[in-house]
């Protein structure tokens, strides 16, 4: 159960006193007619409004995604909390007192500890900033950042900061502010030196880059020097509170503008990202030279569906690019790169071409996979052996997607592009990758995050119909309920997702409770819910129906999917009887796959 440990109770009253017309209504622009509220869908793209909010029964339902659910569901979607979070934080607004467990000793010091730690860190923030407006000390700073381009409001905007070139402004100030040493000294603001058994601070001379994390708290400072001196940056060293591999500069302030646009652009620098955002790009985050994790990328698919990856256009850039695309694949995330003049930066770029002419550079932003495979082809040698290794380097990246039609496309496209036959690379594909030669470490999949994207409508064929209308029946009727147990759940439901809700609906009945909206907060997985709150808000529209037919059609879905999924696996067995050269079991394989198209034909 999605509840975790808040008691039912308390998740009841939170429902009760929240409106979700009145949550919706601060992301989306809903019009209002009769009970029903209507607008765009912030899930996904669209021109006219399929977006319905049902303040009756509390509940949301997209007609053109399938998305839906209750004021829960729709935070949890919107802003990519987990269950608890999202009770949590609604408690928060309409102040109901959430019992929290006793937290233990331990866990009560580490709290404190931490919440000590954001505020060193936000001290020295404001302290560095402010030198930076008004200190003479940060003339020459406020000259480089002018002659950059950058105006005041972006200073402040992003809290940036100089650090004067002296050993001890930082030191002093703590010490005047009774902030601990040993906690300054645990976040890399201030080191202590072995000669002098002094402390010294780490930033000095340098202009600063606070790094907010995912809560807009500062965990870290990035330094530039201003001038051509080594090293260009300096950045505060992992501690408690920052982790690189979990972090992206801009990520906080980005957020909104991520949500809206559904896309993001990933770049590698500090100034890039400011370069942007100051040209009114604002959904854009930068890696600031490490590289992109899996973690990235899985905290980017909570807010966006596409990544447009605009690096450095150097060697080093173009190899940052390449190796950032499996992670953000294998999320399913729509990736794109975008080229610019040679040995440009997003940033040198903008201030050349000023903002409107970069945005029309974005326009032409491409599949990030068809880079990969054309520069991949195209830095391969002539000779076969290096041609198959870059074919295979390309399946390698294609294999990372997880849609298996999108994954078709892209290998129609390779076999297009060096005229090998899709079927060549197919095989090519289902084969374990060699451990060595795979170029793009290929992480093992990552368990499903706890949001997972709508289903497409697409996917809903006339089987799942049928199935559809029963649980609607269900849901309206007790006693069908029963006949659909004794029938057997597996013989009428295919996916796994119409099993649930089944079981769920059935149980209700069992429990003498009447099906409805708060069922929602049970469901195992977010699909269920979609697939619920589609039942509820049709459950009204159910007219005359023929129930035999439904069961009839029913247990003919189940059955056509069965043989469609033994059709997939004869055709596996197939290429292996072929490959191994057994041609009695290829035999055998033919004639019962000949068998199984004549009877799927016959079902029509
Ligand atoms: P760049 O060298 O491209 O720097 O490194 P930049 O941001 O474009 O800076 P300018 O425009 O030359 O002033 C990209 C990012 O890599 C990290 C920084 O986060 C930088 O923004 N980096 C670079 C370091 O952490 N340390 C370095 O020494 C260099
Ligand atoms: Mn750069």
């Amino acid at each position: 159960m999605m509840s975790g440990r808040i008691p039912e109770d308390i998740i009841m009253q939170v429902r009760e006193r929240i409106d979700i017309v009145d949550l919706i209504s601060g992301y989306v622009q809903l019009k209002h007619s009769g009970d029903n509220h209507l607008g765009l869908c912030p899930f996904h793209n669209e021109k006219t409004p399929s977006f319905n909010v049902n303040s009756s029964r509390q509940i949301f339902h997209c007609f053109g995604c399938g998305v839906g659910g209750n004021v829960f569901s729709f935070l949890m979607r919107m802003e990519g909390l987990a269950f608890p979070q999202a009770v949590k934080r609604l408690a928060e607004q309409v102040g109901v007192e959430i019992p929290e467990d006793e937290p233990s000793p331990h866990e009560i010091q580490r709290r404190k500890e931490r919440e000590q730690l954001s505020q060193i860190y936000e001290e020295a923030t404001r302290f560095y900033h402010q030198l930076l407006l008004d200190d003479p000390r940060a003339a020459q700073a406020r000259g480089y950042i002018r002659r950059r381009g950058f105006d005041s409001e972006a200073v402040r905007r992003f809290r940036l900061g100089f650090a004067p070139d002296s050993w001890d402004a930082l030191c002093e100030h703590f010490k005047s502010t009774g902030i601990d040493a040993d906690q300054a000294r645990s976040l890399g603001l201030i080191r202590n030196s072995d000669k002098t058994g002094r402390d010294f601070d780490m930033f000095r001379q340098r202009l600063l880059f606070p790094i907010e994390d995912l809560g807009g708290q500062v965990v870290a400072f990035g330094g530039r020097v201003l001038d051509d001196s080594l090293p260009k940056y300096i950045n505060s060293p992992e501690s408690s509170l920052y982790h690189k591999s979990r972090l992206l500069y801009g990520l906080y302030q980005a957020k909104q503008a991520m949500r809206r646009e559904r896309s993001v652009i990933v770049v590698e620098g500090y100034f890039d990202h400011l370069a942007l955002v100051q040209a009114g790009i604002e959904q854009v985050v930068a890696t600031c030279g490490t590289a992109l994790t899996d973690d990235h990328a899985a905290i980017l698919k909570r807010y966006v569906e596409r990544v447009i990856l605009l690096f450095d256009q150097d060697k080093a850039g173009q190899k940052a690019c390449f190796r950032a695309m499996p992670s953000l694949l294998q999320q399913g995330l729509e990736v794109m790169t975008l080229a610019l003049p040679d040995g440009d930066d997003p940033d040198t770029c903008v201030r050349r071409e000023g903002a409107e002419a970069f945005l029309e550079r974005l326009n032409g932003a491409r599949s990030a996979i068809e880079t990969y495979m054309e520069t991949i082809l195209a830095e391969a040698g002539e000779r076969a052996e290096e041609q198959a290794r870059a074919i295979d380097q390309v399946v390698q990246m294609i294999r990372q997607v997880p849609d298996e039609i999108q994954r078709n496309l892209h290998l129609g496209q390779l076999a297009h592009h060096c005229g090998i036959a899709s079927e060549v690379l197919q095989r090519q594909l289902e084969k374990t990758p060699p451990q060595s030669s795979a170029p793009p470490s290929a992480p093992p999949p990552r368990p499903a995050p706890a949001v997972s994207p709508p289903m497409p409508v697409a996917e809903q064929t006339g089987d799942i119909k049928a199935q559809k209308w029963l649980l609607t029946l269900m849901l309206a009727d007790a006693s069908v309920g029963v006949r659909v147990e004794e029938t057997g759940i597996d013989s009428l439901f295919d996916s796994p997702a119409c099993q649930r809700v089944a079981q769920q609906i059935h149980r209700a009945h069992a429990d003498q409770r009447e099906p409805g909206e708060w069922m929602l907060d049970q469901c195992e997985d977010p699909q269920d819910q979609d697939l619920l709150t589609q039942l509820l808000v049709r459950e009204q529209e159910l007219v005359s129906t023929d129930i035999e037919k439904i069961f009839g059609d029913c247990r003919q879905a189940v059955v056509r999917s069965q043989l469609k999924q033994r059709r997939v696996e004869l055709h596996t067995q197939m290429r292996e009887a072929e490959q191994s050269g057994d041609s009695d079991r290829h035999t055998a394989c033919l004639q019962e796959l000949t068998r199984i198209n004549r009877e799927l034909k016959s079902r029509g």
